[in-house]
């Protein structure tokens, strides 16, 4: 198996701890990320996928819980240097390119942000050339240097806030929804520039999606997530085939496929976690059904799972 990346260890955020209005929007979440993989974590809107990803990067302090990189707790770290280091090689592309870019700024300049914080570049001959080589590492070229973000489409500010993310040599980079604000069109073009960029440059990605189905042809893994908890975890290919938890099913029940007899016969499962029926003290958590694919049960749901997966 490959090395470990990230452990992430029984997370919780908490917004408003303690007030009638607490929102728990990661609620006790564990899992590893392997150096070179792309993991997707889908859920619908609300689940927590962004607090999640905000949280890892440190842009939230954790209520509880561990972030570990590369053997070390992040939220641990104490001094300065050690930070800004964490910060450049954990990056994150958001989902709104109109929104992520200030529009006051040139794209140099946008870009050349993290290269200036860093001080990775001597001068402005250098600051430029670096600036290019990344635009046309994201598929523009030398012109687009000069201009405003607003100029732009939105596909093509997507390549500009991952130019900009790329900019420091991360190691690691957290995808929020970089696709559902593009059209269609656009969005697999975006899906291969990572893919591309991952194979050239050894990247980790955590990949969010609110659907399964584009995360399919990204992701290693996928994680998936209902109301701040994780509820599955397998490789993208068992999730697909076998999907264990029920809202897990109901998620891939929801994806139209442009088979038309396919789509004759679809039929949209929904979820319903009263079905469940857990007993008072009953223990729901984490468990591993079949080598590698882990669903939030019950023991009395995992041994059921486990028959019916052994009689397939
Ligand atoms: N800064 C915040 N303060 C209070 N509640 C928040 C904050 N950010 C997110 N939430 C709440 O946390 C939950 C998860 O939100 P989020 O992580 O954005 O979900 P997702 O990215 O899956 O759509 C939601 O109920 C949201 O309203
Ligand atoms: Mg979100």
């Amino acid at each position: 198996m490959a090395e470990k990346l990230l452990e992430i260890k029984n997370l919780k955020q908490y917004f408003n701890q303690g007030k009638p209005n607490e929102v728990r929007a990661v609620d006790d979440i564990s899992f590893d990320i392997y150096k070179g993989e792309t993991l997707g974590l889908v859920g619908e809107s609300g689940c927590g996928k962004s607090t999640t990803g905000r949280t890892i990067i440190r842009l939230y302090d954790a209520t509880d819980g561990q972030v570990i990189y590369d053997g070390v707790d992040v939220h641990d770290k104490k001094s300065k240097k050690d930070l800004k280091e964490f910060n450049r090689k954990m990056q994150m592309i958001f989902q709104d390119p109109y929104a992520s870019l200030n529009p006051r700024m040139k794209v140099l300049d946008i870009i050349a942000e993290g290269l200036d914080i860093h001080g990775l570049v001597k001068n402005p001959k250098e600051r430029k050339e670096r600036v290019v080589e990344l635009l046309e590492t994201v598929g523009l070229n030398r012109e687009h240097a000069d201009r405003y973000a607003h100029e732009f489409s939105g596909g093509q500010r997507q390549r500009l806030g991952i130019a900009r993310a790329l900019a420091v040599n991360p190691e690691f980079i957290i995808a929020d929804e970089p696709i559902s604000a593009l059209d269609v069109s656009i969005q697999a073009q975006v899906v291969n520039l990572l893919k591309e960029l991952q194979e050239e440059k050894g990247l980790t990605y955590l990949f969010i999606a609110h659907d399964l189905s584009m995360v399919k042809y990204i992701s290693d893994r996928i994680g998936v997530m209902y109301f701040g908890k994780l509820v599955e975890l397998a490789t993208a290919e068992e999730l697909y085939a076998n999907p264990m938890h029920p809202y897990t099913q109901s998620l891939l029940s929801a994806i139209p496929l442009p088979d038309p007899n396919y789509e004759r016969t679809r039929v949209r499962k929904s979820y319903n976690p009263e079905n469940h029926n857990y007993q008072d003290g009953e223990e729901v958590a984490m468990r591993e059904v079949t080598p590698g694919h882990f669903v939030f049960c019950s023991e009395k749901e995992s041994a059921s799972l486990k028959a019916t997966s052994s009689s397939k």
